[in-house]
């Protein structure tokens, strides 16, 4: 499926928020592993179609090659940065079930790596979902360098 809400908790946890009656929770929920998969460009035209049709309805085991990881977490073989993670907790509130997961491994395409083996979202190019116009926005320019202005001198 296709998820916008992601987030970070701490610095060894990251969220993933899906509305309940979501076909991919019942897996989730059942094995308690999930991969997350970077979407760029190239790839927006099937994950979208991962967001447009449930798994309750058709099958979609098929929209994309992927293997299967170490957790037995699905890993997608075109995207360029896969996370194979744990579920640790799940916090419910009204509809919604938010999974809070370890991450076990990070592949990375070597092209997305700085010399320093560091993802680099100049290259990436991670695609942003903006929820109140439904639109897809492209992401990697630099605009500063964090906290030049802050700290002052
Ligand atoms: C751009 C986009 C972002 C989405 N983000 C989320 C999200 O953050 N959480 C969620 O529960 N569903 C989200 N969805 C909806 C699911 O991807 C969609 O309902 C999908 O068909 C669910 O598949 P499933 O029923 O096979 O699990 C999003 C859909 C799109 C198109």
């Amino acid at each position: 499926m296709l998820v916008g809400h992601i987030g970070i908790i701490g610095h060894d946890r990251v969220m993933v928020s899906l509305a309940g009656a979501h076909y991919s929770n019942r897996g989730i929920k059942e094995t308690k592993k999930l991969s997350i998969n970077i979407v760029d460009e190239a790839l927006l035209p099937l994950a979208d179609r991962a967001g447009c049709v449930s798994g309750a309805k058709e099958d979609k085991s098929d929209l994309f090659d992927y293997t299967v990881g170490d957790t037995g977490a699905p890993l997608m073989t075109a995207a360029p940065v896969v996370m194979e993670c744990s579920v640790d907790d799940v916090y419910e509130t009204k509809g919604f079930e938010s999974f809070i997961c370890t991450i076990d491994h990070t592949f990375a395409e070597e092209r997305v790596l700085t010399p320093e083996d560091k993802i680099d979202y100049r290259v990436l190019k991670p695609v942003l979902f903006e929820m109140p116009t439904y639109e897809y926005l492209r992401t990697g320019d630099v605009i500063g360098k964090c906290m030049s202005w802050g700290k002052g001198k």
